[in-house]
């Protein structure tokens, strides 16, 4: 079977996560979660006290890059890859609001993305993944067969992100999660590294009224015609 690549970019909570679970899934490919290595860095970096209230200690990170190790392991119960911070399970510590209000500044290190880039490409050098992020299609995988752009208004972003912090428990307001969507927004966009732009040939995506399983099915399809054209060509 003819595998392709898939990468699928977007603003924060715009559901690219969830279908890029299930387009995996559909196709038996292999889901890669950028943003959770971001993540991990900035965990990383508040552990060691490199990001510590207001202040962030850049060099000190850079230097104690060789000591990041960031690597997934597939949870058969959960159905897709967990990341891990130096042997251990952080999926649950990099999803707090402190790890995303610290995140953006992190990813804002070049010497961070080349360490990351590096990393997701060699995770996608045989194609037959799907990975999400800020850049994927713009930077890691320019080549990648099927871009799509993911977009909806800030305010649905939020009350998605929101209503999942709420479920797992966190004790949130609104209007800090819509905050932290709309920072994120402006720094991932406007920072000079890889910022977060449409590629020439991604499609955009306009969630904002659509089901998951109607933005599931669209895509899949997507994916299968453009399967199905290699196959062809081939
Ligand atoms: O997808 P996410 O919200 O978990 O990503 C967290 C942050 O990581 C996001 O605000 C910007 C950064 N990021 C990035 O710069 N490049 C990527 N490819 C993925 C994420």
């Amino acid at each position: 079977m003819q595998t392709i690549t898939i990468a699928i970019d977007g603003f924060s909570s715009t559901g690219k996560s969830t279908v890029a679970k299930q387009l995996a899934e559909a196709l038996k490919y292999v889901y890669v979660d950028s943003g959770a290595m971001y993540r991990a860095v900035t965990l990383y970096a508040m552990q060691q006290k490199f990001i510590v209230a207001e202040s962030f200690d850049e060099d000190g990170l850079i230097n104690a890059l060789d000591n990041v190790l960031i690597s997934f392991k597939y949870n058969e119960e959960k159905g897709f890859a967990e990341v891990y911070l130096n042997g251990e399970n952080v999926e649950k510590e990099i999803r707090t609001l402190e790890v995303s209000n610290y995140v953006s500044t992190v990813s804002t290190v070049p010497e961070v993305r080349r360490k990351l880039v590096e990393q997701q490409q060699e995770m996608g050098a045989n194609k037959g993944v799907v990975m999400d992020g800020r850049d994927i299609g713009t930077v890691v995988f320019p080549d990648a067969e099927l871009k799509i752009f993911m977009t909806a208004s800030a305010e649905t972003r939020a009350l998605r992100r929101y209503r999942e912090l709420l479920d797992r428990g966190d004790d949130i307001e609104y209007e800090d999660v819509l905050q932290n969507v709309v920072s994120r927004d402006y720094i991932d966009s406007t920072r000079e590294d890889s910022p977060l732009v449409k590629a020439e040939d991604a499609i955009e995506f306009d969630n904002s009224n659509l089901s998951i399983e109607d933005q599931f099915e669209r895509i899949l399809n997507m994916s299968r015609d453009i399967i199905g054209q290699k196959k062809s060509d081939s």
